[in-house]
């Protein structure tokens, strides 16, 4: 008998916190709720960039699933029930990110931190957990300020610096509570192989990595009340 081509469909249809959305064939769960306008947390995966599913801050309830999901590297299939705002799936996004917020450095280097942004919108205030031992910072780079106090190991630099710009300067080194960010063999990055291209910088989501010029930018915490200042041209 001749073998019969199943033609696929071009989308698929699944259910997201009870509503009916379709997602293209390539599409991830967290990119069709994107799209559709549901907000999912997530750290180590950013738009252009191939997911990595470590940080699992992502994390969805998927029916007849035993363990959550990395909404961020699954796929939807046909007729899909999948809540990403439950109690189990919120409960335990809020703790990847407060867990994640425990190492933070005191310092808060970037104004725009998606990990600031997500704790704020799930109200994870707080951390209740230690710190790690954190690594040293290195201001050995003219224009780049590595502040590895601030960092997640979310390896989106090593993706940006590996796979987007094909440098492959930075690495993950070590492990458990001792892996890290390294550049090189571990060389401070002043004295490393980097050329400065910026793309970690874009990439790091929580300023572990940023233009040197800008560490230590803060939030004014006094403005000009310019409606108050003599318009010289109206006094003469
Ligand atoms: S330096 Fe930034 S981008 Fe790199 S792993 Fe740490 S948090 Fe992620
Ligand atoms: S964003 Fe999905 S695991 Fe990190």
């Amino acid at each position: 008998m001749a073998a019969v081509n199943k033609i696929q469909p071009q989308t698929i249809s699944f259910n997201l916190n009870g509503q009916t959305i379709e997602a293209a064939q390539d599409e991830t769960i967290l990119q069709a709720a994107k799209r559709e306008g549901v907000e999912i947390p997530h750290l180590c995966y950013t738009d252009g960039m191939r997911a990595d599913g470590n940080c699992r801050a992502c994390v969805v309830e998927i029916d007849g699933e035993r363990t959550l999901a990395p909404s961020c590297c699954r796929y939807p299939t046909e007729g899909m029930t999948i809540s990403s705002e439950n109690e189990r799936s919120v409960k335990s996004q809020k703790m990847v990110l407060e867990l994640l917020q425990s190492d933070m450095a005191e310092t808060q280097y970037s104004l725009n931190s998606e990990l600031d942004y997500w704790s704020q919108k799930l109200d994870v205030s707080k951390p209740r957990f230690e710190s790690r031992h954190q690594p040293q910072l290195d201001v050995s780079h003219p224009a780049i300020a590595v502040n590895l106090d601030a960092c997640i190991q979310c390896t989106r630099c090593v993706r940006a610096c590996r796979e987007v710009q094909v440098n492959d300067v930075i690495g993950y080194a070590h492990r458990g509570g001792h892996s890290k960010i390294v550049f090189d063999l571990d060389d401070p990055m002043g004295d490393s192989t980097c050329v400065a291209c910026g793309e970690c910088v874009q990439a790091c989501p929580t300023g572990a990595l940023m233009p040197a010029n800008e560490v230590g930018l803060k939030e004014p915490d006094k403005t000009v009340d310019w409606s108050a200042l003599i318009v010289v041209s109206d006094v003469y």
